[in-house]
């Protein structure tokens, strides 16, 4: 294929891609969402199945979308149709990228929700609301503001815009400079509190809770939701990496790159557990507590500790920044292929997508109140959202990636993509993606089914 540029511009360098994927990737699924399902799902039986996945599914799997994006050089519902017709096959591949802009729009719907809690949550801390606070109190801080849906719309509203506002600026002036500024903002702010946090007391506890294995604690339920998880907390599956990957300079080592994205977006995860369930048994608290984990048990820490009040709020802000990163990259799939598609400038698409994404957050905030009565295979629509995206449209995304990549993309093709100094290396890879990586990801599936209908 000749060598083709994308119309949206490029990365300036390899490291801005890394710091833009490692931004999407590192958002509210690490620090927000693993700590509780490690919770609910029983500590380090669980964690172990989530590492397995991210190094045998995710990082081949991360590799392919990369490849398959700096190959198409577009949105990925026209990078996967060109790549397929590139190689012989049908262009309805671009099916994939379609299931990808949907599952990225009710991805940012319950996203942008739980990152209107995070904003509340900064502003709360800031203005000392916090402090000393005890457990039922804290409990109840949080309760209220999910009962109070006038809240919520307006913090959700101020995330959807604030995400928008980048993206409209594009790849350069929009995403690139929000990566730049906010990344390293993200490492200091975690660094601070990963010092913090080894101050509380129960650092050992809490290590304890998530290293050690005890098999007995393990359901096929929890290695599904450990599954779904790797794909979600890599941004795999529905587009993103492969948008970025769209960006990426031609001669940047896909590997390479993609093992760093993986790891940073692993120890993130691993230090904001570590950061959060010493301070629950420091507190008595319970780690299985779901999704109201860190907003309830985290402020009542920070209100008893010294300097909890700053820690607080730096770990807030932390959150945000985290979870700003990755809403852009769930939106930018959908943005570019509307800049394709019909010309547009940026401005108006995402004022487009911005109002889509704002009334399905709606949606997904009533949850909690207004339309707590609404439901959806039995979840209220948050849950749904949440279930449905990470535990099978994610997963069902990367599997067919790796379908793609390892048994219709020309073998040629995906290696001088990946140009691997070492055949070797490249060969596991290819074998890990042909073979492996889909068999995990249907056997987990088709195990889970099975469970589900004795
Ligand atoms: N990886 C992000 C997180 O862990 C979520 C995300 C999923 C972002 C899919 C983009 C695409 O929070």
């Amino acid at each position: 294929m000749q060598e083709k540029t994308s119309i949206h511009g490029a990365w300036a360098s390899r490291w801005i891609f890394i710091l833009a994927a490692t931004g999407s990737a590192v958002g509210l699924g690490n620090i927000w969402k693993f700590p509780y399902i490690t919770g609910e799902n029983g500590g380090g039986a669980f964690v172990l199945v989530y590492l397995f996945c991210i190094l045998l599914v995710g990082v081949p799997i991360m590799m392919a979308e990369v490849l398959i994006g700096r190959r198409g050089r577009q949105s990925p519902i026209n990078s996967m149709k060109d790549v397929a017709i590139e190689s012989g096959h049908s262009g309805s591949w671009s099916l994939l990228g379609w299931m990808g802009v949907l599952a990225g729009f009710m991805i940012f719907s319950f996203y942008s929700v739980v990152a209107g809690w995070v904003l509340y949550y900064i502003a709360g801390m800031g203005v000392g609301d916090f402090i000393a606070i005890g457990g039922d109190d804290a409990g109840k801080v949080f309760n209220d503001l999910l009962a109070d849906e006038q809240t919520l719309l307006i913090w959700h509203t101020i995330f959807v815009v604030m995400v928008m506002l980048v993206i409209a600026g594009g790849v350069k002036k929009g995403l690139e400079n929000a990566v730049r500024f906010l990344m390293p903002a993200l490492f200091v702010l975690l660094l601070l509190l990963l010092g913090y946090s080894t101050q509380t007391g129960a650092f050992a506890q809490g290590w304890d809770f998530m290293f050690h294995f005890d098999p007995e604690q393990l359901s096929w339920d929890a290695v599904l939701v450990a599954l779904g998880h790797s794909f979600f907390t890599l941004s795999l599956g529905m587009g993103a990496i492969m948008a970025y990957g769209s960006y990426l300079p031609k001669k940047t080592s896909i590997g390479s790159s993609v093992l760093m994205i993986a790891f940073m977006d692993t120890l993130v995860a691993l230090i904001a557990g570590l950061a959060i369930f010493p301070i629950v048994f420091a507190n008595g608290m319970d780690p299985g507590a779901g999704p109201g984990l860190m907003f309830v048990t985290l402020p009542v820490a920070f209100g008893q500790m010294p300097g909890g009040q700053i820690f607080g709020f730096v770990f807030f802000l932390l959150v945000g920044i985290a979870a700003w990163t990755s809403a852009i990259s769930l939106m930018e799939p959908a943005t570019a292929w509307l800049v394709e598609k019909f010309g547009w400038n940026r401005v108006p698409s995402c004022a487009v997508l911005g109002f889509i994404v704002w009334a399905l957050g709606v949606a997904a905030l009533g949850s909690f109140n207004f339309l707590s009565d609404v439901k959806l295979a039995g979840f209220n629509i948050f849950d749904f959202l949440d279930f449905v995206t990470a535990n099978v449209m994610l997963p069902l995304g990367g599997l067919f990636i790796a379908l793609f990549a390892g048994w219709f993309m020309k073998r040629h093709a995906t290696e001088s993509e990946l140009a691997m100094k070492s055949p070797t290396l490249f060969n596991a890879w290819y074998i890990v993606l042909r073979f492996v990586a889909p068999v995990a990801v249907a056997a987990i599936f088709i195990l889970n089914l099975i469970e589900k209908l004795k």
